[in-house]
């Protein structure tokens, strides 16, 4: 495993994240059974990831909990969230304390490394820095978190809005963004300034359906080419991506995903979630590589540089 300083935190953290959430939840959305779950976070755990990914509304704090108790809780740094309203729905001091309560005791333990807040809207972040980032540093002067951020809602905010807003605001430590080969707007409006700032940085979305699942990436790249937003033959589209298949490149569109991600400036760890050990070997082994081939890489930034409004799923 490699390992990175997670911005400002210092955290040493593996560059790959175990996420928790997204379309997999470790196997539940898949009906997987606990213990194939808990597997999934050990296996991750044994391959050298130190940094965990989840949420109170994700239903996998508890199961954190159980592969935490086989580790010294000091090795791993644990990242959970308290899920924020959609409108400006007051969110109390005792509310957050009992959220974050309720969370460490499915968890198992008596602090989290990074408490973030859950899908901040572009029209809730100012309450949220106001009213509530208060509490927070509260609840790290306890020592119940030792470090705060917040999430975008990267569906609804894909221009990442709320989180241009929060860098100027510099009072986070960090933020988990949308990026992936297919939109990569934030190069230019959040990594430079994550990087001057020390602001941490995690990754979701680095590999949704459309860089998992050919048919989906040929439906994606076609909508995107009769927009106008890419230039691309039928050709092309019969072999999606194809050229970043070869000896010196990668083995997969997928592998090919998380390398992109992994290799950009500013970019601390990318997340990952899945229900099924194999892939998350095998995603590991792609994040470990070494960047795509500069042609390649380039070529991706000039093919996708006008794509600012998808996500890739
Ligand atoms: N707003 C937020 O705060 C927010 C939103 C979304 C996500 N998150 C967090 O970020 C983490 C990462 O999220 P994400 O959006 O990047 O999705 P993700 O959770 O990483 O899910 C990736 C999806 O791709 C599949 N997959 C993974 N590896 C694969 C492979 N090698 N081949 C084929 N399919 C593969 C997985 O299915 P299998 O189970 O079949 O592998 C899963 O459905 C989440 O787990 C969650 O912790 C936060």
């Amino acid at each position: 495993m490699d390992y990175t300083t997670l911005g400002r935190t210092g955290l040493n953290v593996s560059v790959v994240g175990l996420g928790c959430g997204g379309p997999s939840k470790i196997g539940q959305r898949q009906n997987k059974s606990e213990a194939d779950s808990v597997r999934v976070v050990r296996s991750a755990l044994d391959a050298g990831i130190n940094i965990i990914d989840t949420a109170e509304v994700y239903g996998t704090e508890p199961l954190i909990g159980k592969a935490l108790r086989e580790v010294n809780r000091e090795d791993v740094v644990v990242a959970t969230k308290k899920m924020t309203p959609r409108d400006n729905a007051p969110l109390s001091k005792e509310a957050i304390t009992q959220s974050l309560e309720a969370s460490l005791q499915r968890l198992g333990t008596d602090y989290v490394d990074i408490y973030n807040l859950h899908s901040v809207l572009p029209t809730t972040y100012s309450y949220m820095r106001d009213e509530v980032l208060p509490t927070l540093l509260e609840l790290k002067r306890q020592g119940k978190i030792r470090f705060v951020g917040l999430t975008e809602s990267f569906e609804t905010d894909i221009g990442h809005t709320m989180l241009q807003q929060a860098l100027q605001d510099d009072c986070w430590d960090v933020m988990m963004l949308g990026y992936n080969l297919l939109n990569q707007t934030a190069r230019d409006t959040i990594f430079s300034q994550a990087i001057e700032k020390n602001v941490g940085t995690l990754i979701m979305f680095a590999v949704r359906r459309a860089l998992s699942s050919t048919d989906r990436l040929r439906d994606t790249l076609r909508d995107l080419r009769d927009r106008g937003l890419v230039d691309l033959t039928n050709e092309d589209l019969k072999d999606p991506l194809g050229f970043l298949l070869h000896e010196q490149g990668a083995e997969s569109v997928t592998e090919a995903a998380y390398r992109f991600c992994r290799h950009e400036p500013g970019v601390n760890v990318v997340l990952s979630g899945t229900g099924n050990v194999d892939h998350l070997h095998m995603n590991i082994e792609s994040l470990l590589r070494e960047d795509l081939p500069r042609p390649d890489r380039a070529r991706l930034n000039a093919l996708f540089s006008r794509v600012n409004d998808i996500t890739g799923d």
